[in-house]
């Protein structure tokens, strides 16, 4: 596979086959992962991969504490995008495409809520990547390293058959991940992802989302 195939390739998928990853396939992901740049090559991201029973509870415990409606311990601020925002209305695209190919009505608070907590069970992945970083560092001198670091986990995956989902609300309890897997207070979790086998059938991975056209984007000097 070359690049641009992995690049055009990698997309979010949030249904997987419950087939358990082989541990030193994930090592291999991470040691691709880690060939990310990164600041003065300082490498501020550190992983945590969690299969098995653990991540049952702690799938279980997420959903409790959204169930319980316990407010949001990320480490990370995520910030809502402006009402009127074209991020805002990227967003709502994205629901709308998504609620349409799993036929959920606007209006059906069951079945929003099953699409909610799917996530909350990173969409039943066998496997979890958690990457965070020691918080002597900033938030804003770590993120761009891990964010590279995270892309080289969803497209070195490909090249095994894995499936991944970037996700923040699989860090929504960050305590609670604290205190299960065993991470310091002293490092920051910056995100999760899912990874495993996808499942085909399931109609949210058939999705292809949009892309601004570089034109609209793009500053150009020096070209004729
Ligand atoms: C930092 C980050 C956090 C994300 N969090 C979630 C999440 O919590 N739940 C989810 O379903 N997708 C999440 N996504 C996936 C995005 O929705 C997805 O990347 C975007 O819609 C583009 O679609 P694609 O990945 O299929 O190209 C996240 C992606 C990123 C980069």
């Amino acid at each position: 596979m070359d690049i641009a195939e992995a690049i055009n390739r990698r997309k979010s998928i949030r249904s997987f086959k419950p087939d358990p990853i082989p541990k030193k396939v994930i090592a291999e992901i991470l040691t691709l992962a880690c060939r990310a740049p990164s600041s003065v090559n300082q490498q501020p991201w550190e992983f945590a991969v969690v299969s098995g029973p653990l991540l049952e509870i702690i799938k279980q415990k997420n959903i409790e504490n959204l169930s319980a409606g316990i407010a949001s311990q990320r480490d990370y601020l995520v910030e809502d995008r402006p009402k009127d925002s074209v991020y805002r209305k990227r967003q709502v695209d994205l629901a709308v495409q998504l609620f349409q190919i799993m036929d959920i009505n606007r209006d059906d608070r069951e079945k929003r809520w099953d699409w909610l907590i799917r996530g909350f069970r990173y969409f039943d992945a066998p496997c979890a990547i958690f990457i965070f970083s020691d918080k002597c560092l900033s938030e804003a001198g770590s993120v761009l390293d891990i964010g590279a670091a995270m892309q080289n986990i969803c497209l070195s995956a490909l090249q095994f058959g894995l499936g991944t989902c970037i996700e923040n609300q699989g860090i929504q309890y960050s305590n609670m991940l604290r205190d299960l897997i065993g991470i310091p207070e002293s490092k920051r979790i910056a995100v999760s992802i899912a990874i495993g086998y996808p499942d085909w059938d399931f109609p949210a991975n058939r999705i292809v989302t949009d892309r601004e056209s570089i034109d609209t984007i793009t500053i150009w000097k020096g070209f004729e």
